[in-house]
C-alpha cells in the first residue's frame, strides 16, 4: 500500500488532500465531520475583523452550470462551473477561540491539521487574527490575499486587491511572518498578470510556502432574459481552471522552488495526482465538496491511494513534480524535438468525403485525391491536429525517415536559429510557415 504522508511546512500531513477554506470549514461541526472523512487538513474559513466580508457570506448566492451555462439542477458532473458569491467567515475570529482550539486537538488525534485562514482591515488586523490563530495552538496560517470580492466592495481593502500589488502582499507578509512563529502561507491570486512575482516577493518576506490559487472573477450572461447571472461579477471555478492553476504551480515549482498548496479546479483524485505532479505538495478540495457533499471525500482519498498503488507510486515523493521536471522550459527546447510526420491509414479512413482533416491541415499536408486522402509529406510540420480531429482515428505521426527529413521544407530548420540535432548540420532554407505552395 502507498504512503500517503507528506511533510509540508514542517508539519507532517497523513495525506496530502486538505480541505479548502469555504463554506464545508465554516463552522466547527463541519470542520469535524471533514476529520471524520479522513481529511489530510482542513482550512477554516477565512477569519476576519471585515465587518462587509462577514455580512456578505449571510448574503452568499450560488449558481452551478452546465458546459452550456445552463443553471445544473441535481447531479454535479466534472463538467461543472461554480459561479457564486460568498465573503469571510461570519462569525468574528475572536468567537472561533475556544472552537479553533478544541477543533485543533480533535483533528491532532486524528493525524490530521486544522490550518488558520486570515483576512484582515488593516496591517495590525492581518497580525491580530494570525496571532489569535497562533495562541490557538494552530501550527500553519494562510492569509487570504485571492478573495475576488473585496475588489467589488467599496471602502474594503483584502483580498485579490492585496494579492496583486507586490509591495503590499510583501508588507503584509513581513508584518505576519515578524510577529507569529508559525510557518504562514500565502494564497495566491489568479487575477493579474505575475503570481510569479507575487509568490517571490512574499517568500522573501517571510513566507514558507503559497497557495496557487484561489478563483477567478468571472461574468456569467443568461441569454434567455439578457442579464448578467447573481446580478454581476463573481467568483468563478471549476475544473476548467484546473490548468490555469498548474501553469502557476509549473512556474513557481520550476523557478523559486517553494513549497506550494495546490488550489483551483479539482473534481476527483485525478485532479489532485496532477497538481501533484506539477509541483504541489498539498492539494486543496473546496467546491466540489460543497456540491457533492463532504461525504465525497472519503472516495476521492481512497481513489487516489489506489491509483498511487495501481501505476506503482510508493509515495507522495515519488510523485512531487515529475511533470515539472519533464517539461521544456522555454520554446527553443521544444523546437530541437525531433519531429513526426503524418501518416493517413486510407484503410481505416471510413469516409473520405469527411475531409475535416484536410480542413484542419493549415500546412497544406492532406489534400483529397482520387477519392482518397493524399499526403504530402514536404509540407507536414507534425502539428497532430489531423490525429486529433479525424473521427476515425485514421491519423497518425511516425517518425520521418532521414532522407523525408532532408526533403521536407518545414524540417529545415538553419542550427543557427533553433535545432541543434545532428539533422540541422545542411539546412539553410529557414523555417517558413506560409501556404507550402507559395
Ligand atoms: C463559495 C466559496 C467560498 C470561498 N470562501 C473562501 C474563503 O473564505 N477563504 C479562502 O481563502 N478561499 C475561499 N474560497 C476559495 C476556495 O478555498 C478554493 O481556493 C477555490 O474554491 C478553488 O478550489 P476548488 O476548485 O477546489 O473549488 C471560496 C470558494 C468558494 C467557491
Amino acid at each position: 500500500m502507498a504512503n500517503l504522508e507528506v511533510e509540508f511546512c514542517g508539519l507532517k500531513f497523513k495525506n496530502p488532500v486538505v480541505v479548502a477554506s469555504l463554506e464545508t470549514t465554516n463552522s466547527p461541526e463541519l470542520i469535524r465531520e471533514c476529520v471524520d472523512a479522513g481529511a489530510g487538513g482542513m482550512i477554516v474559513k477565512t477569519l476576519t475583523d471585515i465587518e462587509d466580508m462577514a455580512r456578505l457570506t449571510e448574503n452568499s448566492k450560488y449558481a452551478i452550470l452546465n458546459e452550456k451555462n445552463q443553471l445544473i439542477k441535481g447531479k454535479v458532473n466534472k463538467n461543472f462551473v461554480f459561479y457564486s458569491r460568498s465573503g469571510y467567515s461570519s462569525t468574528h475570529y475572536k468567537e472561533w477561540i475556544p472552537d479553533l482550539k478544541s477543533l485543533q486537538k480533535y483533528a491532532e488525534d486524528q493525524g490530521s491539521h486544522l490550518i488558520g485562514s486570515a483576512g484582515g482591515k488593516t496591517v495590525q488586523s492581518w497580525v491580530d487574527i494570525c496571532r489569535t490563530i497562533e495562541d490557538c495552538g494552530i501550527k500553519l496560517v494562510e492569509l487570504n490575499f485571492g478573495c475576488p470580492h473585496p475588489a467589488m466592495m467599496p471602502g474594503v481593502h483584502g483580498g485579490s486587491m492585496i494579492g496583486q500589488d507586490p509591495d503590499v502582499a510583501a508588507e503584509v507578509t513581513r508584518a505576519v511572518c515578524d510577529a507569529v512563529d508559525i510557518p504562514v502561507m500565502i494564497k495566491l491570486t489568479p487575477d493579474q498578470s505575475k503570481p510569479l512575482e507575487i509568490a517571490r516577493k512574499v517568500a522573501e518576506a517571510g513566507a514558507a510556502a503559497v497557495t496557487a490559487t484561489n478563483r477567478y472573477t468571472g461574468f456569467v450572461v443568461d441569454i434567455e432574459t439578457g442579464s448578467p447571472r447573481l446580478g454581476g461579477p463573481a467568483g468563478i471555478g471549476g475544473v476548467w481552471a484546473k490548468p490555469l492553476s498548474l501553469r502557476w504551480v509549473n512556474r513557481i515549482f520550476t523557478e523559486l522552488g517553494i513549497p506550494i498548496s495546490g488550489s483551483n479546479g479539482i473534481y476527483d483524485h485525478r485532479d489532485l495526482i496532477e497538481f501533484i505532479m506539477t509541483g504541489a505538495k498539498t492539494v486543496q478540495i473546496g467546491s466540489v465538496l460543497m456540491l457533492k457533499g463532504i461525504k465525497f471525500l472519503p472516495k476521492v482519498i481512497r481513489e487516489f491511494e489506489e491509483f498511487m498503488d495501481s501505476h506503482g507510486y510508493p509515495d507522495i515523493a515519488s510523485m512531487y513534480g515529475i511533470a515539472s521536471k519533464r517539461a521544456v522550459r522555454d520554446y527553443s527546447e521544444q523546437f530541437a524535438k525531433a519531429r513526426m510526420d503524418i501518416d493517413v491509414k486510407v484503410e481505416v479512413c471510413k469516409n473520405p468525403q469527411c475531409t475535416i482533416c484536410i480542413q484542419t491541415c493549415f500546412y497544406d499536408a492532406l489534400s483529397q485525391a482520387d477519392g482518397k486522402v493524399g499526403m504530402h509529406h514536404e509540407n507536414c510540420i507534425g502539428c497532430e491536429l489531423c490525429v486529433n480531429t479525424c473521427p476515425f482515428d485514421a491519423n497518425a505521426m511516425h517518425t520521418p525517415t532521414e532522407e523525408q527529413r532532408r526533403s521536407g521544407r518545414f524540417f529545415q530548420i538553419p542550427e543557427a536559429v533553433y535545432e541543434v540535432g545532428k539533422f540541422s548540420k545542411n539546412f539553410d532554407r529557414g523555417i517558413k510557415l506560409s501556404s507550402a505552395k507559395d
